[in-house]
């Protein structure tokens, strides 16, 4: 008879689904889910996105239908793009704007959900470009933006352009127009990434000349991340957005390990894209979805913002653990 070392029995945690369910120590929520959503004006529209099968710009009247059964389900949050039919700066900080319009309407309809607005110039500027040449001069038009924001009800506002000092000066801005309460979920560590592709189609802002490698991450560089987050934090963020997520779970586990703040991974629309393509082509199932965003979780997020929330939250059982 031969001598063996004891071993541990591992497959005794995944004999079944109960006991699977029971050992794990990551889990996918309702409440884990934030929105993404292409708000336009008008009423009664509902135009699918090229890019993005499954995703559509919605008018605000259509995104209150949409949003009754998910709330039901336990959506939480949204995050609002608003999208103008033609170019112009001020459109971004108009109370007749379109998120400026749409915020009163949710908030009315939904109070318990937490509205959250890009605050960016990029859908509004003539040349597709998230600042007007100048630095400091941007912050100065993105707490303008963000203000009309907070006035019109947003909870959160999420600035995406990643200038320098924005989160400062936007805090005050807040903070002197009596909107404390109103906080900033702050794109602190945003890469200048391929992933972003399908979304500039659907925001409909695409630079028109050169790109955003002068304000956007260099995705050869892991440390200044920390740096950037650390920043918005001192500024005054409530929140920090990681984005894209799929690339650069290395960054979320990093700075889930550094801060203890509210961590949000934004999986952009190219991961969105990307993963339709792979269950139309019959490479993997929808739960491929899930496994997806469940590493996210694992790496460290708090919440996620995909476009896959409605296809999760609406699916019988909503997320799921499965895997393959
Ligand atoms: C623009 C903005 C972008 C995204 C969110 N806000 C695109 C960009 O920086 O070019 C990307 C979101 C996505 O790809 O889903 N401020
Ligand atoms: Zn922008």
């Amino acid at each position: 008879m031969s001598e063996r070392g004891a071993f541990r029995r591992f497959r005794s945690h995944r004999v079944d689904l109960a006991t699977r369910d029971a050992y794990r120590d990551t889990h996918l929520a309702c409440g884990d889910f934030i929105w993404p959503v292409f708000l336009v004006a008008g009423r009664g529209i509902r135009e699918p996105v090229a890019s993005m099968p499954g995703v559509s710009h919605l008018s605000c009247d259509e995104l209150v239908h949409d949003l009754g059964p998910l709330v039901a389900r336990g959506l939480r949050s949204v995050l609002l793009f608003g999208v103008p039919a033609s170019k112009g700066l001020e459109q971004a900080w108009s109370p007749k704007g379109i998120v400026q319009q749409a915020l009163p309407v949710l908030k009315g309809t939904y109070p318990d959900l937490e509205l959250i607005t890009d605050v960016c110039l990029c859908s509004f500027s003539e040349d597709g470009h998230c600042h007007v040449g100048d630095n400091d001069r941007t912050c100065e038009l993105l707490a303008r933006v963000a203000d009309s924001h907070a006035a019109a009800g947003a909870d959160l506002v999420a600035p995406s352009d990643m200038m320098d000092g924005r989160v400062l000066v936007i805090r005050e801005a807040l903070n002197e127009a009596g909107h404390g309460s109103v906080g900033i979920m702050s794109y602190a560590a945003k890469y200048a990434s391929n992933y972003y592709g399908p979304f500039r189609d659907a925001a409909e802002c695409a630079p028109g000349h050169g790109d955003r490698t002068t304000y956007q991450m260099d995705p050869g560089h892991r440390t200044e991340a920390l740096d950037e987050i650390a920043a918005d934090l001192e500024e005054g963020a409530a929140s920090i957005i990681i984005k894209p997520a799929l690339a650069y779970l290395d960054i979320i586990a990093r700075a889930r390990n550094a801060f203890d703040c509210e961590l949000v991974a934004y999986s952009v629309s190219g991961e969105y894209s990307m993963l339709k393509q792979a269950i139309a082509g019959g490479v993997a199932g929808p739960a491929i979805v899930d496994e997806t965003l469940l590493g996210m979780k694992r790496a460290g997020a708090d919440r996620i913002i995909t476009y896959f929330t409605p296809a999760v939250l609406s699916r019988e059982g909503g997320p799921s653990q499965r895997s393959g």
